[in-house]
């Protein structure tokens, strides 16, 4: 089975993944994904093209990155736990699963997709406190144990470095020759479209503005870099002397019927051409 995303992720690129297929570099050293989220990019990466590579994942998120680590180094038992998990599940259950806070980085990573498959949408949303804070969802039969897929991710997830610190650090390990992508939270467009809770922490226009800088560090390194975002103002601003390519997608994070519409989001590239004449900082 090729791997795909292991969780649902607001702000998904599985539907978007054919209109990026263009703009992916065909070789590169490492790969770099420092908003990892749902990592459709890097699976897709993984499945086509015969290509081999090391990776590093990142997110800001400590419960997803623990789940990729669990699905990494102990897929065995975190598909026994979901199975017992999916002979429970009900209304009760859901919500005192929801309730606990558990240690265990196994049980953390079953509560993490358990929660996934089963909640409302399908989207793990936290609040100001850090809470998750969805309710159950209304599906007749969740799919909460999907051996072949958690196996599959098992399989791509070797060897990659699997890191929660923030966006720049990550990003900033990577060299001359190797791939950045960037799916941040989204800039807002207007103001009541601005779903940023993905963690506690909100991204707001500073972190926006810093993401910019690195993202021209990078290209200046010559490091072939990727980045999505809304198309904004202030995006098509803050990368006016790159490539901005528009795509169109469909917004599924809000509940309301309204808000699921395609909306433009832009695709911004630098693929420094020459790559061998640049030279690294
Ligand atoms: C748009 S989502 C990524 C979606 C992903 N590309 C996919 O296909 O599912 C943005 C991600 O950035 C993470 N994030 C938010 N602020 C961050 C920061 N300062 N550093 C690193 N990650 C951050 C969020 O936890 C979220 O998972």
């Amino acid at each position: 089975m090729v791997a795909t995303p292991i969780v649902k992720w607001a702000g998904g690129k599985g539907r978007l993944l054919s209109q990026y297929e263009p703009y992916l570099p065909t070789q590169f050293k490492r790969y770099f994904e420092p908003f990892a989220g749902g990592a459709a990019v890097f699976f897709w990466l993984r499945n086509h093209r015969g290509l081999k590579f090391s990776a590093t994942l990142n997110d800001s998120n400590e419960e997803l990155i623990n789940c990729y680590q669990v699905v990494q180094s102990q897929p065995g038992p975190l598909l026994e736990r979901l199975r017992e998990m999916a002979a429970r599940h009900g209304q009760e259950f859901y919500y005192q699963v929801r309730a606990e806070r558990p240690e265990n980085p196994l049980e953390r990573a079953a509560r993490l997709i358990y929660l996934n498959k089963t909640c409302y949408n399908g989207l793990y949303r936290v609040n100001a406190s850090g809470g998750f804070n969805v309710p159950i969802g209304r599906y007749q039969d969740p799919a909460i144990v999907q051996e072949e897929k958690i196996l599959a991710a098992h399989a791509a997830l070797q060897g990659v470095q699997l890191k929660t610190t923030g966006f720049d650090e990550a990003a900033l390990a990577a060299r001359k020759g190797d791939f950045v992508y960037f799916d941040p939270p989204y800039q807002p467009l207007t103001a009541t479209s601005n779903f940023t809770s993905y963690t506690k922490d909100q991204f707001g226009m500073e972190q926006q503005c810093h993401l910019a800088e690195v993202f021209k560090q990078l290209v200046k390194r010559g490091c072939h870099v990727l980045l999505s975002n809304s198309d904004s103002e202030l995006v098509r601003n803050l990368y006016r002397d790159y490539q901005q390519v528009e795509v169109r997608a469909p917004r599924f994070i809000n509940s309301k019927a309204a808000g699921r519409s395609s909306i433009a989001e832009l695709l911004i590239l630098a693929n420094p051409p020459e790559i061998d004449s640049v030279s690294p900082e």
